[in-house]
């Protein structure tokens, strides 16, 4: 567990997911990308691709593609579009066109060099290109360093429902360079924050602390406070991820916020409301679900809605029907993952630092809506 809020920051540290012979490692560090020792040791291929967008390859796939060169012969870059309204089947087939065009082999290895978008779009690639050829994630945002690109979840996005199509395929590695974070702007840092401040209220209360304690630290990009987030959020989702990687259980926990968010992104139409933002707001309507269950008291409510607002989130949810709010949310938050023969299921705070996945009334699910909602 956590040693103390006031443990001394570790950059250059690495974290390991643990899954038999798809374990791998998660680096943490300054100017890693450039670095051709970030990327030794990896498969041989007569060809690589880098897959980015059009924000992020200007900025870094340049520096990838020059470390990449030290260990392959040919490296090729595609810049997809950019945005959550672009993870699409058609973006997707992009990816196969370079390959096919190219005539890529099953040894090509992927690398996914983005945020989450770009993150879970490659790895769905490289889990169905020849039936699966290897790739490494370079994620470059907060949320992506914190979450989207450890563990293995790839999809993309149906018009009905979020992250409805993918697969369970694991990355070799995962290089998570802080010197990427510069350029982040100030609402995707804060987007990457409710990843982060996720993680205490389902497994970590210490972690809550010391959060709390450095919120100012974090949102000002302060790259020791960033590392240490960083590698405690990779620690928690590694042992999550080590016991449940294809969420027959426990794994649900790291969906905390996320019914609820994923009604708001979907609701409001992919890419009004970040994924951060939405789960931001989604896990105060958790909690405050949470509370009305009889799970947490008030207090832990107001606590976590205080934290998620000084991350500079969203805290009340948006409209999403004029006539029947509440009707709407809960239209959309059937399709979700979790839903069972038609049923609803939440993961809830019971209790801090605990997190649990049951189903509750539509009558308190209606409440919370009313209550949440501006
Ligand atoms: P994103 O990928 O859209 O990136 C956010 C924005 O930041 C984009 O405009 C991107 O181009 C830009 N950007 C990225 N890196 C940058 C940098 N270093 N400097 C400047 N700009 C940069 O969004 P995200 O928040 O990274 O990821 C959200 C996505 O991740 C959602 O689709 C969500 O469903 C998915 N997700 C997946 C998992 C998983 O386990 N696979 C977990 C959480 C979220
Ligand atoms: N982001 C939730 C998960 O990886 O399970």
């Amino acid at each position: 567990m956590y040693a103390t809020p006031e443990t001394p920051s570790r950059p250059n540290s690495q974290v390991h997911i643990e899954l038999a012979e798809r374990s791998y490692p998660i680096a943490i560090g300054g100017a890693l990308i450039q670095a051709s020792e970030s990327f030794a040791n990896l498969p041989k291929a007569s060809q690589v691709l880098i897959v980015s967008n059009t924000t992020v390859a200007p900025l870094y796939a340049e520096q990838l593609k020059t470390a990449l060169l030290q260990h392959y012969p040919k490296v090729h870059v595609l810049e997809l579009p950019d945005g959550e309204v672009f993870k699409t089947w058609e973006t997707l087939n992009l990816i196969f066109d370079v390959l096919l065009q190219n005539e890529c082999d099953r040894k090509t290895v992927l690398f996914a060099l983005g945020g989450g978008v770009v993150g879970d779009m490659t790895g769905f690639a490289a889990a169905s290109y020849m039936r699966g050829v290897p790739f490494v994630q370079v994620p470059t945002t907060l949320l992506a360093q914190v979450d989207s690109s450890v563990g293995g979840k790839t999809a993309i996005n149906h018009p009905l429902g979020k992250n409805m199509v993918g697969a369970f395929y694991q990355p070799l590695r995962v290089v998570c360079d802080l010197d990427t974070l510069k350029t982040l702007p100030a609402r995707e840092l804060s987007a990457g924050l409710a990843e982060v401040i996720k993680y205490g209220p389902i497994a970590d209360m210490a972690f809550l602390d010391w959060i709390e304690l450095h919120i100012s630290d974090l949102m000002a990009g302060d790259s020791d406070a960033l590392a240490k987030a960083i590698q405690r959020s990779c620690e928690i989702k590694a042992e999550v991820v080590g016991q449940d990687e294809r969420e027959s259980g426990l794994r649900a926990i790291l969906n905390f916020g996320h019914t609820f968010g994923h009604a708001i992104e979907s609701g409001m139409g992919y890419g009004k409301w970040l994924h951060g933002e939405a789960v931001g707001c989604g896990m105060v309507m958790a909690a405050e679900l949470s509370q009305r269950l009889g799970l947490i008291e008030p207090g832990f409510v107001q606590r976590l809605k205080h934290l998620i607002q000084k991350a500079g989130l969203p805290v009340a949810g948006p409209i999403l029907s004029a006539t029947d709010n509440a009707g709407r949310y809960l239209e959309l938050m059937r399709v979700d993952k979790k839903t069972e023969a038609g049923e609803l299921r939440f993961v809830l705070i019971d209790g801090p630092g605990r997190a649990v996945v049951r189903s509750a009334p539509d009558v308190l699910v209606r409440q919370v809506i009313e209550v949440c909602c501006i």
